[in-house]
């Protein structure tokens, strides 16, 4: 068996069982779960449409790189909601089944271990499990970068010691984040790119909530901040997907796009790992990315719920409209796994504590006194659990 396997953490979800085990959720009330990242929206009715119209894809075996179309679509997309030039689709873009095992693969495919000291993979903190799940898989060292309020909730780099820089083959970067929904400026990129122009490593860039927004402004992608820059796409790829675009977390679809060196690459780990899309999904795919209005109908949909719970919220605790994605990062200044576990146990609300997305990094775990509220139910159960936090709070004068 892999030793790597015996470093992998239980999954937020696994730890957040066990912190209920022996808790009973007050009966009087129903359960209302915002913990869990996943879309509660319809899922639209042309993707299910071009699943039912493309059964017929079933009988051939898939291209690893997907069909011609698909990655048209995909090109038109990222030149229409990034005003780029059009990647080229033949070697700029590649199908994946969801942003998750792409995000997994890529790693196995950058880290080179050959070298006498052990690669570091470079990932914000708090973060999506996935990036160290994948660095320790590929035999490589995650080394943490916090996210605090006082840097925007953007990783320091200026933090991270040049000995460090020096092993760093691949940076996992979050923007919008996931569970802060803080979105990286043109001036944040612009470091990052010199730092690995400075010191060679790669970067992926996990753009998965970059559709879900609030305003008018669409928050800035990494391939927008290369060309802004005017800089071309070498050691950059990006991770996109339609989970949280269009609703369809089940449809495992999303896209990676950048390097076309890198990604010459990967598509050849890709076809020995067996990861091709099905030709249902490419034709469903195609038909997501060609649309924009559920995607404006979807942000609506977020942007109502946001408006809603965020002032009642703040009323007990430290929260603010994130710049994206769609949790709320809330600060409660007690324990919040003995919150999130009193919460559960009174008013059958369930959160996320910031410290299971977290590791400790230099001396402070920044998920310590924070929760994370997926607002992903429907607005009167999000209402409702808001409700039922600021009850709680007032009962126990939290903030302590
Ligand atoms: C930050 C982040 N990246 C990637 C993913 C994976 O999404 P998918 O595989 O559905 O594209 C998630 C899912 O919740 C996420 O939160």
């Amino acid at each position: 068996m892999s030793p790597q396997l015996s470093l992998l953490q239980p999954y937020p979800f696994q730890k957040l069982k066990q912190l209920f085990a022996d808790v009973t959720a007050n009966p009087a009330l129903a359960h209302i779960n915002l913990s869990i990242g996943e879309p509660k929206h319809a899922t639209p009715q042309l993707v299910t449409d071009a699943l039912i119209a493309h059964f017929d894809g079933l009988s051939a075996y898939p291209a690893t790189l997907g069909s011609d179309s698909l990655r048209q679509s995909i090109s038109t997309w990222l030149a229409r909601r990034y005003s780029i030039a059009a990647p080229n689709p033949a070697t700029e873009i590649i199908p994946v089944n969801g942003s998750r095992e792409a995000l997994f693969a890529f790693a196995q495919t950058i880290i080179d271990n050959s070298g006498e000291s052990q690669p570091i993979v470079l990932s914000p903190n708090p973060f999506y499990q996935i990036y160290e799940g994948a660095a320790f898989l590929a035999k490589a060292k995650p080394y943490f970068v916090n996210c605090n309020a006082e840097n925007r909730f953007q990783p320091d780099w200026d933090a991270v010691p040049a000995e460090i820089w020096q092993r760093t083959q691949l940076v996992f970067t979050c923007s919008p984040g996931n569970p802060t929904g803080a979105v990286a400026s043109l001036a944040d990129w612009k470091k990052l790119f010199t730092l690995s122009d400075q010191y060679g490593f790669v970067i992926a860039s996990d753009e998965c909530y970059s559709e879900i927004y609030f305003g008018d402004e669409k928050p800035l992608g990494a391939l927008e901040a290369a060309s802004l820059l005017g800089r071309d796409y070498h050691n950059l790829v990006i991770f996109s997907s339609l989970s949280k675009r269009s609703n369809v977390p089940g449809l495992r679809s999303g896209f990676v796009a950048g390097d076309a060196k890198l990604l010459a690459s990967f598509l050849l780990y890709r076809t020995y790992h067996g990861c091709a899309m099905s030709p249902m999904v490419q034709a469903a795919s195609a038909a997501a990315w060609d649309d924009e209005v559920h995607v404006i109908e979807n942000r609506e949909l977020y942007s109502q719920k946001f408006a809603t719970v965020t002032p009642l919220l703040q009323g007990v605790m430290d929260v603010q409209q994130p710049d994206a994605a769609f949790y709320l990062w809330a600060k409660i200044n007690g324990d919040d796994a003995e919150f999130a576990r009193k919460l559960f146990a009174e008013e059958h609300v369930t959160v996320l504590p910031g410290t299971y997305l977290a590791r400790n990094a230099h001396g402070i775990n920044p998920g310590l006194g924070y929760i994370r509220i997926a607002l992903v139910a429907p607005l009167n159960d999000c209402i409702a659990a808001a409700e039922r936090i600021v009850r709680f709070c007032r009962k126990y004068s939290l903030p302590l």
